[in-house]
């Protein structure tokens, strides 16, 4: 009910204005504030975000709330303390975490993914789903981020907290991110209600292209025009801002973004030799299917037309081509 629900977020709020503290005023947190610092996080990013840290202690969370009038079994189904089982006897969930408040988008404090110091499994441990807190809805910072995707008429989306944060600092306010999950309907849903354009910007591996391709085409689905920004092997977005600075980022990554169809092309062709003919014919069908795709009828005389120069084909036998992958689609 409402009650619980609010008083489940000012439970939330309270830890988390004491995890800023200790972070920022404390001995204690001294060590968390370091590491931070050593990731080039500042002051002033660790206020708009709100983070904080919590103590390597069983029951800090525990007393703390308690003492505050709110029950253990509330603060249970809030994610906050985990139950010994069912032996009704509490104990924190967060310990000796980077704590990052997770907000939704009307800006309520509803959970919280701590990262452990360094290296140590999980690297971030998330709040469960609980009856505020709904993984599926949340895109981070999306609460922040709405003026100015409103204004700049884009968004961009982030595998990442930490990407998100960078993106920030360097300038680029209009940056989300899901919560370690791949994209669902519900927060494509949520993206193409505030805005049509989105760039994608997934972590250089791998599992970061893989993941954009599967973002893109549910977006797209949901009618927004995706770009894809990519970022050189093995780094992600925050690690590309700390080694080559905002205004690479800005210019070399998000800059140099493509468009899906683009995007597509060049993962089509990836590792393989288009000298061979039976490679280069695949090729050249797989890009067929997806200029039958195409709506637009600009679009597709664009990208024939690019074949067609490229591999020293007809635009006639490309057209006779294309109209086969056109009838197995309708
Ligand atoms: N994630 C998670 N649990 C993990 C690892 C990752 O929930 N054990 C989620 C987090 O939301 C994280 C996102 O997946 O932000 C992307 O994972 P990854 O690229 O591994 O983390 P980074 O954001 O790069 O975090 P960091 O830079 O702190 O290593
Ligand atoms: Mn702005
Ligand atoms: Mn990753
Ligand atoms: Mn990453
Ligand atoms: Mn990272």
């Amino acid at each position: 009910n409402s009650s619980e629900k609010s008083q489940m977020t000012n439970a939330h709020m309270l830890l988390q204005k004491f995890y800023h503290h200790l972070l920022l005023n404390t001995k204690e947190g001294q060590h968390a504030y370091d590491y931070l610092t050593s990731r080039d996080f500042t002051d002033d990013t660790i206020k708009k975000f709100g983070i904080g840290y919590s103590l390597n202690s069983w029951d800090f969370a525990l007393k703390f709330l308690t003492k505050r009038g709110f029950k253990e079994s509330l603060l249970e189904k809030a994610g906050l303390l985990i139950e010994k089982e069912e032996k009704f006897e509490y104990f924190d969930r967060f310990r000796d975490r980077i704590m990052f408040p997770i907000y939704d988008h009307k800006g309520n404090l509803i959970a919280f993914s701590g990262r452990v110091l360094g290296k140590g499994e999980p690297k971030y441990l998330n709040s469960p789903e609980t009856i505020i807190f709904n993984k599926s809805q949340v895109l981070y910072n999306f609460h922040q981020a709405r003026s100015h995707i409103r204004k700049e008429q884009k968004v961009i989306l982030f595998e990442g907290f930490a990407d998100v944060i960078a993106a920030d600092r360097a300038g680029v306010f209009h940056s989300i991110a899901t919560m370690g999950t791949s994209l669902t309907d519900d927060q494509a849903r949520i993206i193409r209600r505030n805005v049509e354009n989105v760039t994608i910007c997934y972590d250089g591996d791998n599992a970061g292209v893989e993941a954009a391709f599967r973002a893109a085409n549910l977006l797209t689905k949901h009618g927004c025009t995706i770009r894809i920004a990519t970022l050189p092997d093995g780094l992600d977005p925050d690690d590309y801002i700390r080694k080559k600075g905002p205004e690479s980022f800005k210019d070399d990554v998000l800059g140099a973004s493509l468009t899906f169809m683009a995007f597509k092309l060049k993962y089509f062709r990836k590792g393989k030799d288009l000298n061979d003919e039976g490679v280069k014919m695949n090729y050249i069908d797989s890009v067929l299917q997806e200029i039958s795709y195409l709506h637009n009828a600009v679009e597709r005389d664009h990208y024939l037309r690019q074949l067609s120069s490229e591999f020293s084909l007809s635009l006639e036998a490309l057209k006779e081509q294309l109209q086969k992958f056109s009838k197995k689609n309708s």
